[in-house]
């Protein structure tokens, strides 16, 4: 039996060369090694990587990889943390970070046309120089990519006005295995014409084809901003903040809960601005005219120190429905950045507890948040272990982040068993695996939880029909 690694054979690697010369191909295991993993840190096994910077060279690739039935992971910065980009099965991966051009920003259609390997960060610093607003804000806004995003539906802070990335790509162009370019939607904002095949791409995970070309929904940008720090004395009396909001008839731009633990974690990377008897925040963003923005804020003010209609409003009555504690808010970039920079940094700072993470971002039914958070909690006394729990409530999508030490086996152990009741938790609560960060590798064990064998079935099918020989990202997702 040959025990010599997985390789591509010479001719093989000749036609990569042909279409990828010079350093557009890798090869050698010190260059390709960093394209084995994503930000979830699990390995696979690239047989070569190639970086192309024409649609041309993604068309050749993919016939040469359905004739030769090779493996394709398509990848942008690789920020994921769930395996989906990872090569679990020796294959090509496909670097999009040399088609990074913002081919198009059309002001009259408030419409972009961008390449896969823009950086989202890049891109809102562009459009909103001439006025418009792409709101979709992954914490990996500085880092990750558009491609990226739309392989993975990305969330982030302002979906709770503004939606995820799927509301904003209007068309897009793909080549699917084979060498086959298929264009989708346009420019239109709106547009019912056959089924939604832009969308399914949306959060495809790399399963279906490799986007080269997407267009993408502008909006005006707003005049002002501005951001609150709300801190309560509890969990509770935070979620009983969000449920002020909302019975106040307000739709923050983001509202973000941040726990005790995760207080603690901020407070070992910088001196926090509240004091001790905060032990559950509110981070709020709204928008708006320069003229309406402070009503609003008042508002949000007024709602924050209103009765919500159950008991417990007063100062010192710890029923868990007290008003903030401690507030404090910032108006334009400069004031409000740091507040978000601390919040983007939450998931890195993890790490500080310990060095290992199982990081889920699940999602309940919003009433349903604090009976998910209470449970989480109690998971993780019970497994004696730090479970962080952060992000957007506002869209009932919690950040749980288990924290284990790799090289202690108890631990570990007690990490994946914590795993496991947070899922059948979830589920018990009619709510979903996964609310941003997908499935890749990380969730397939969980599906059946969520997914009946109907659905399942269909989805195979979906990929059979544009991705035949299943070279495409094999095995992850669904
Ligand atoms: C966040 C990432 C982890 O919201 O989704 O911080
Ligand atoms: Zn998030």
């Amino acid at each position: 039996m040959s025990t010599q690694a997985p390789h591509l054979s010479a001719t093989q690697e000749r036609s990569l060369r042909d279409i990828f010369p010079g350093d557009a191909l890798l090869l050698t295991p010190e260059q390709t090694l960093v394209f084995a993993t994503d930000a979830g840190r699990r390995m696979g096994t690239p047989l070569a990587v190639v970086r192309p910077t024409t649609e041309a060279q993604v068309v050749e690739l993919l016939r040469l990889a359905q004739a030769e039935r090779l493996p394709v992971y398509a990848r942008g910065r690789a920020s994921n943390q769930v395996g989906a980009c990872v090569p679990d099965r020796p294959g090509i991966v496909v670097s999009l970070l040399h088609m990074n051009r913002i081919l198009d920003i059309a002001d009259d259609d408030f419409v972009a046309e961008v390449e896969p390997g823009v950086v989202t960060s890049d891109l809102q610093r562009a459009v909103e120089a001439r006025g418009l607003f792409y709101p979709p804000d992954p914490a990996s806004i500085d880092i990750s990519t558009i491609g990226g995003n739309v392989a993975t539906c990305a969330g982030g802070m302002r979906a709770l006005k503004y939606g995820v990335t799927r509301e904003y790509v209007l068309g897009l162009t793909a080549v699917l295995p084979g060498g086959r370019v298929l264009h989708t939607g346009g420019r239109c904002h709106k547009n019912v014409v056959g089924l939604d095949l832009t969308r399914l791409f949306v959060g495809s995970e790399g399963t279906l084809g490799i986007v080269t070309r997407i267009a993408l929904k502008l909006l005006p940008l707003p005049q002002a901003t501005a951001t609150l720090l709300a801190g309560f004395a509890s969990m509770e009396a935070a979620m009983h903040g969000v449920r002020r909001i909302f019975r106040a008839g307000i739709l923050p731009v983001a509202l973000e809960f941040l726990s005790p633990e995760v207080l603690d974690c901020v407070a070992r990377r910088q001196t926090p601005p509240w004091p001790d008897s905060v032990r559950g925040a509110l981070l709020i963003r709204l928008d708006g005219s320069r003229e309406s923005l402070p009503l609003e804020v008042r508002r949000m003010h007024d709602a924050l120190h209103t009765s919500d209609g159950t008991s417990g409003d007063a100062p010192g009555d710890a029923t868990g429905n007290e008003p903030p504690v401690w507030s404090a808010h910032g108006v334009g970039r400069d004031e409000e950045e740091p507040l978000w920079a601390m919040r983007r940094g939450i998931s890195p700072s993890a790490y500080l507890v310990r060095p290992n993470k199982i990081g889920e971002d699940i999602a309940v039914p919003r009433g349903r948040l604090l009976d998910a958070l209470t449970g989480i909690r109690a998971i993780a006394q019970a497994h004696d272990l730090p479970i962080l729990t952060y992000g957007h409530v506002g869209d009932g999508n919690i950040h749980v982040n288990i924290m284990y030490d790799g090289a202690d086996p108890s631990e570990t152990t007690r990490a994946d068993a914590a795993t496991v009741e947070v899922m059948r938790l979830v589920r018990s609560m009619d709510g979903t695996l996964s609310g941003e960060h997908g499935v890749g590798m990380a969730k397939k064990e969980f599906l059946h939880l969520q997914l009946s064998p109907l659905e399942t079935e269909l989805m195979r099918q979906v990929k059979h029909a544009f991705d035949p020989l299943g070279i495409m990202n094999p095995d992850k997702a669904y």
